[in-house]
C-alpha cells in the first residue's frame, strides 16, 4: 500500500475541455465500417439504414462527440464520387492500403452523415490531398455544404439530400509524411496552402481546417508547419501517436508479461512529454493559442488476434488498454489549453476499439468503459490537479497515479488511475475552493489481462465504489489496475 496525495484547486483553471477531446476515428479498414458499424439494410441485425442500432446506442451512451472518417491512409486513396448515387451503380475499388479487399462503396458520404446524425455527433471528414485533385476536394465541400443552385449542390439533391449538411472539421491530407505521399514538410505545407484555399465556406457553414501534423516526436515537422502556416489558413494541426513501445515490433493484446505491461504504460505517459514539446513549438509561433493541437490518431497498436487477417488490425482489449486510455485522457484534459480534439483509433473492430462485434453479438471493451467514466469531463473547465509522484513498476518505475479534474454546472469530476499491478494506493484528496455536499464514485478494476469477449461480455465492467468524505477531503483505496471517476456536487 502506498500513500498518494492529490490536491485540486478549483480556482486554478487550465482551459475548456472541448468535448471533441473524447472523439473517435472510423476508417474503411478491416471490419470497422463493413461488418462493424454498417451491416446493410438487408441484414438480420437490427439497423437503421444499414447502421447497427446497438452501435448507435453505445456511441450515444458515451456522448461520442465527433467522428473522423474515411481514414487514415484510406482517405488519401478515396474518391468521394465513387461513394454517392444508387448503390448498384457505385464503383467497386480495391482497398490497397488494407488487405487489397474489394471496397464496394456502399458506405459513402450520405451514409456517414446519417451515422453522425443518428449518433448526434459532429462529422470530421478527412479529405484527399495525396492522390486527389484540388477540384475534387473543392467539389466535395460544395456537395456537402452548399445550398446554392450549383452543380454539386444539385447533384446532392438528385441523390436524395435536399438540405446541405453542417460540416465543421475537415482534414486536408493524412500522414502526408507517410502513406499520404511521403512528402517533405516544406512541400506538404505549400500544397496545404494551395488546397485549403479552395475549401470554401458555403451557405453559412464555417469550416475548421486541419493540417497534417507530425508523426510522434518529429518536432521538425511541427516547426515547419508553424513557420509556414498561420491562423488565416489553418485552425488545427493533427499529431498522431500510437502506444507501441517495441515499434516496429508489436506485442500480443492479451498475452503480455509484467515488463511489457509497464513498458506500455511508460509509452502512454510519453504523450505528456510529446504534447508539452509540440506545445512549446506552437507557443513560439502562436502565443495566443489560435491554432489547436489535435491528436487525430492515438491508442495501443498490438499484434492482430491469431487467425485473423493481418491487414485488418483486429485486436482484443484488456484492462491494460483501459489504463492507457485513462492516462492519455487525463493528459489531454491537463493540456486542454492547446489540445482541442483527439480521436481514438478506432471505434469498432480495429486497433484499440471501444466495441468488438461478431455477427449479431457486440462487446463493449474496457476502453469503452473508460470513455463512459470520463464523459462528464466533456465541455467542462479543466482545473489544476496535482498528483504526488509515487512510482510503480519494475526496472523503470512509472508514475503510479494519473489524474485530472474539471468543473461543470456546479459539479466536479475527478478521474484517477492506478497502474500498479500489485499495490493499492491510499488516496488523500484535498479539494480547494469548491463547495460540495455529495461525493459518489464509479470504478473499473480487474486483472491487467482481463478482457470482455462474446461469451463473457461483462467480465470487465463499471461498478459503484465507496469513498469517504470529511469536509473538503476525500479518502479512499484505489486498487491495483483501476480507473475511478468521482462526482462532487
Ligand atoms: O489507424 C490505422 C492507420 O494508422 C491509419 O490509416 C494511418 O493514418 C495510421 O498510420
Amino acid at each position: 500500500m502506498k500513500k498518494v496525495s492529490v490536491l485540486i484547486n478549483a480556482k486554478d483553471t487550465i482551459g475548456k475541455i472541448n468535448s471533441e477531446i473524447y472523439g473517435h476515428f472510423s476508417e474503411h479498414l478491416g471490419r470497422c465500417i463493413y461488418d462493424g458499424i454498417f451491416v446493410g439494410e438487408d441484414s438480420d441485425i437490427p439497423n437503421i439504414k444499414g447502421i447497427r442500432k446497438d452501435i448507435i446506442e453505445a456511441f450515444r451512451n458515451i456522448k461520442l462527440p465527433v467522428l473522423r472518417w474515411p481514414g487514415g491512409c484510406f482517405a488519401e486513396d478515396y474518391h468521394w464520387k465513387d461513394g454517392i448515387g444508387p448503390k448498384t451503380q457505385r464503383k467497386k475499388i480495391v482497398n490497397t492500403n488494407w488487405g487489397g479487399v474489394v471496397e464496394d462503396n456502399s458506405f459513402g458520404t450520405h451514409e456517414f452523415m446519417e451515422l453522425c446524425s443518428l449518433v448526434g455527433c459532429k462529422p470530421y471528414i478527412n479529405l484527399n490531398l495525396g492522390a486527389g485533385t484540388v477540384v475534387e476536394m473543392a467539389e466535395w465541400i460544395e456537395y456537402i455544404t452548399s445550398d446554392a443552385d450549383s452543380p454539386m449542390a444539385n447533384l446532392r439533391r438528385k441523390n436524395g439530400q435536399d438540405e446541405p449538411w453542417k460540416l465543421e472539421y475537415i482534414g486536408i491530407g493524412n500522414e502526408n509524411w507517410g502513406c499520404g505521399g511521403n512528402m517533405r514538410p516544406e512541400y506538404y505545407a505549400d500544397l496545404y496552402r494551395q488546397y485549403q484555399t479552395f475549401c470554401k465556406n458555403y451557405s453559412g457553414n464555417k469550416l475548421y481546417k486541419i493540417a497534417c501534423g507530425p508523426n510522434s516526436s518529429d518536432y521538425n515537422w511541427m516547426e515547419v508547419m508553424m513557420k509556414r502556416l498561420d491562423p488565416n489558413v489553418v485552425n488545427g494541426i493533427d499529431l498522431h501517436y500510437y502506444t507501441m513501445p517495441y515499434f516496429p515490433n508489436k506485442d500480443s493484446a492479451t498475452k503480455f508479461d509484467d515488463k511489457q505491461y509497464y513498458d506500455t504504460i511508460e509509452a502512454a505517459y510519453f504523450a505528456d512529454e510529446l504534447i508539452t514539446k509540440h506545445t512549446e513549438i506552437m507557443n513560439r509561433y502562436d502565443p495566443e493559442n489560435k491554432i489547436g493541437l489535435i491528436i487525430g490518431e492515438w491508442g495501443c497498436w498490438h499484434e492482430v488476434e491469431p487467425g485473423t487477417n493481418p491487414a485488418f488490425l483486429y485486436q482484443q482489449n484488456t484492462m491494460r488498454n483501459a489504463l492507457v486510455a485513462a492516462i492519455e485522457l487525463n493528459i489531454f484534459n491537463n493540456h486542454s489549453k492547446r489540445v482541442v480534439m483527439a480521436n481514438l483509433a478506432q471505434t469498432v473492430n480495429v486497433l484499440q476499439s471501444i466495441i468488438l462485434t461478431e455477427g449479431e453479438r457486440l462487446v463493449k471493451t474496457p476502453t469503452y468503459h473508460v470513455f463512459d467514466l470520463y464523459k462528464e469531463h466533456q465541455d467542462a473547465t479543466a482545473v489544476y490537479c496535482f498528483v504526488e509522484d509515487v512510482r510503480a513498476g519494475l526496472d523503470k518505475p512509472v508514475k503510479m497515479i494519473s489524474g485530472s479534474a474539471s468543473v461543470k454546472d456546479g459539479a466536479m469530476t475527478i478521474t484517477l488511475s492506478n497502474c500498479s499491478l500489485t499495490e493499492d494506493a491510499e488516496i488523500e484528496c484535498d479539494i480547494s475552493y469548491f463547495n460540495f455536499k455529495n461525493a459518489s464514485a464509479k470504478i473499473l478494476t480487474n486483472d491487467a489481462r482481463a478482457y470482455n469477449d462474446f461469451d463473457t461480455p461483462d467480465r470487465v465492467n463499471i461498478r459503484d465504489y465507496h469513498i469517504n468524505k470529511a469536509g473538503d477531503n476525500l479518502s479512499f483505496i484505489l486498487p491495483p489496475c483501476s480507473v475511478i471517476s468521482i462526482q462532487l456536487n
